[in-house]
């Protein structure tokens, strides 16, 4: 979920209204906001998209310069009206915006009813208004610090008190927040891009601090109620990264902006002796005692991880083993101070990934993370980071963060291969070369749009869509039909092309599409025969191959081709065909491409 405060002298509606729209890719099944005039404070909440909102608010506009707003993904409650945020207590006396799950919230109910508060909600939250309220002492900032010793869960909150109204009260614990700082105005959010328009100053929150924020002035007070100083963070994304750019989608726009992303991945981290990466803490010394590698991500990053294992492991010949972050944060993990765990993650704000490194590093993992977003909680949790430098994505379905993972795992793989002593220096400058080229990969594969659109429009009504592929072009095809699912609601499964026998081919009748992508040299005859035994069974197959292999065309229905390069670069162009099949794909199927039914960019509760 998103949020978003304003206090100063503009109209809080339009400041929140605009900040949500920024955050839309946060959860988008409900939105609302609350603002306080003269000193009574208006709350307004719409089930569905934004839209409904601001069309709403158009014609009863709220005045007021003080208001916080949301944006929600439900996890408890259906998405409605009444489950929407802020949730208040019902004198309106209280309102609040709030990220994360109160776990003791069934409890906490109970004992407010017997009190006689009424429920209007479902949700968890709506217990923090009615608590506030209930244990109001006439001073906010005091009733808040003991309403948290009651509190159980993770959260950020935003809170207005219609008795208080020249004040924002936000905290946060296990669910990010940041505080921005303007001129005679100030704003809470939980993601950056909210407040890019009006500023790049901020707070980063730490778990147990909290915020008072009048229109002059910024008070931040630790778990212990001290006021303490915090270094002020200074954002460097553009305000134009936020927005569309002419695009019909975000995800058109990150597509296309992948090139850039992947210069801005590599710049400053080739030298002439192979990949180096400077003020990572990870050395030769640390590396002669990692036995074991873990990688854990979730979704997207996932994939990008296991392109990055098969890399570690041909590298840096360590064995790496690797688990999505929520079953890893569950299983008792082998782990120990030999133990190098590797986290990926756009958002930097994933809960499941943020819990696997807490319980790696309790176990004394050396923790190094991939993220995209500098500051964000598993940056400052991790003792090692590697910023991918893709800049905000927004769209939920993750494009340009992929492939700048795969490049940093392939120069982190590298690196660490010669630290190891296990990568020559002419194969380490052999990478960083390959990566060098893939700016202009991308653009060749990104030129040929023409291309997949019409093979889009011409097979948009089809229910199943099947991809395979050996070594690196299996994770390719794991990520590709993630996309696909995501946006376009196409059934379809990614298989490792050998395992093809063992059951997938009993799915495979006349006219099924399988893409098979066979861009790895040493496993190319064996897709050769993968794609003869599906054609025989009356597959439509679409071949994606290097230059040099373009004669498979008169075994297969359909060839798209990427210039021949080294086989370890093959993740990075051959992708960028696959999100630009399921974005053709969604778009003739007339699906909302960036903000697809049911998903989250930001998935912040497990
Ligand atoms: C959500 C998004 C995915 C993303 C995953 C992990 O499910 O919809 O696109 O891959 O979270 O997010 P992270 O920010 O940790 O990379």
């Amino acid at each position: 979920c998103g949020i978003v405060g304003y206090i100063g002298t503009k109209q809080a509606q339009e400041v929140l209204l605009e900040g949500l729209s920024r955050l839309e890719y946060r959860g988008y099944d409900s939105a609302g906001i609350a603002t306080i005039e003269k000193n009574v404070i208006r709350v307004e909440k719409k089930k569905g998209r934004l839209q409904n909102l601001v069309d709403f608010l158009e014609k009863k506009p709220f005045r007021g310069n003080v208001g916080i707003g949301h944006t929600r993904w439900a996890t408890h409650g259906v998405p409605s009206d009444e489950n929407a945020h802020p949730h208040f207590s019902l004198n309106k006396e209280i309102a609040v915006v709030h990220n994360g799950i109160i776990e003791n919230y069934m409890a906490l109910r109970d004992e407010l009813t017997g009190l006689g508060h009424r429920f209007i909600s479902d949700t968890d939250t709506e217990v923090v208004a009615h608590l506030l309220n209930e244990l109001y002492t006439g001073d906010i900032v005091e009733t808040v610090q003991i309403a948290l010793k009651r509190i159980r869960g993770s959260y950020a909150l935003g809170i207005l008190c219609a008795k208080e109204p020249d004040k924002i009260v936000a905290v946060r614990k296990d669910s990010p927040l940041i505080v921005g700082l303007g001129k005679g105005e100030n704003f809470i959010a939980s993601d950056i891009p909210a407040i890019l328009k009006y500023t790049k100053e901020v707070y980063l929150l730490d778990n147990g601090e909290m915020a008072v924020l009048t229109k002059n002035e910024v008070t931040i007070l630790n778990a212990a109620g001290e006021t303490i100083d915090k270094d002020v963070f200074v954002v460097d994304w553009d305000p134009g990264d936020a927005e569309k750019g002419g695009y019909d989608h975000f995800m058109m726009k990150e597509m296309m902006e992948q090139p850039k992303a992947m210069r801005d991945a590599i710049t400053g981290r080739c030298a002439e002796a192979g990949a180096f990466f400077s003020g990572l803490h990870l050395d030769e010394e640390m590396m002669k005692h990692i036995n074991r590698i873990q990688i854990v991500a979730c979704g997207t990053a996932f994939h990008a991880g296991m392109v990055g294992k098969y890399y570690f492991e041909k590298f840096a010949r360590i064995s790496v083993e690797m688990e999505p972050a929520s079953e890893y944060r569950y299983k008792n993990p082998i782990v120990d101070k030999n133990t190098l765990l590797i986290v990926i993650s756009q958002s930097g704000e994933t809960a499941d990934t943020l819990a696997a490194i807490r319980l790696a590093k309790d176990k004394g993992a050396w923790v190094l993370a991939i993220t995209n977003v500098v500051g964000s909680s598993i940056a400052r949790e991790s003792h090692d980071v590697i910023y991918t430098n893709a800049g905000p994505e927004i769209a939920v379905a993750s494009t340009k963060a992929y492939v700048t993972q795969v490049g940093c795992m392939l120069l982190l793989a590298s690196y660490l291969g010669q630290l190891n002593e296990k990568l020559g220096k002419k194969d380490a400058v052999r990478v960083c070369n390959g990566l060098a080229k893939t700016p202009e990969l991308i653009e060749m594969v990104l030129d040929t749009q023409e291309k997949i659109r019409k093979f889009a429009d011409a097979n948009h009504e089809i229910h199943d869509l099947f991809y395979m592929g050996r070594g690196l072009d299996y994770y390719t095809c794991l990520e590709g039909s993630l996309k696909l699912k995501e946006i376009s609601y196409i059934h379809s499964e990614a298989f490792a092309a050998g395992e093809l026998k063992h059951g997938p081919i009993a799915l495979i009748e006349d006219g099924t599409i399988v893409v098979a992508v066979c861009t790895q040299e040493h496993v190319f005859e064996k897709m050769l025969s993968n794609i003869k035994e599906v054609k025989a069974r009356g597959a439509y197959v679409l071949a994606i191959v290097q230059e040099s292999h373009e004669e498979i065309g008169s075994e297969v229905d359909e060839v798209w081709v990427i210039p021949k390069m080294d086989d370890d670069i093959t993740p990075i162009p051959t992708v960028v065909y696959l999100q630009l099949m399921a974005y053709y794909l969604a778009v003739a199927r007339e699906c909302d491409v960036d903000k697809p039914k049911n998903l989250a960019k930001s998935v912040t509760v497990e």
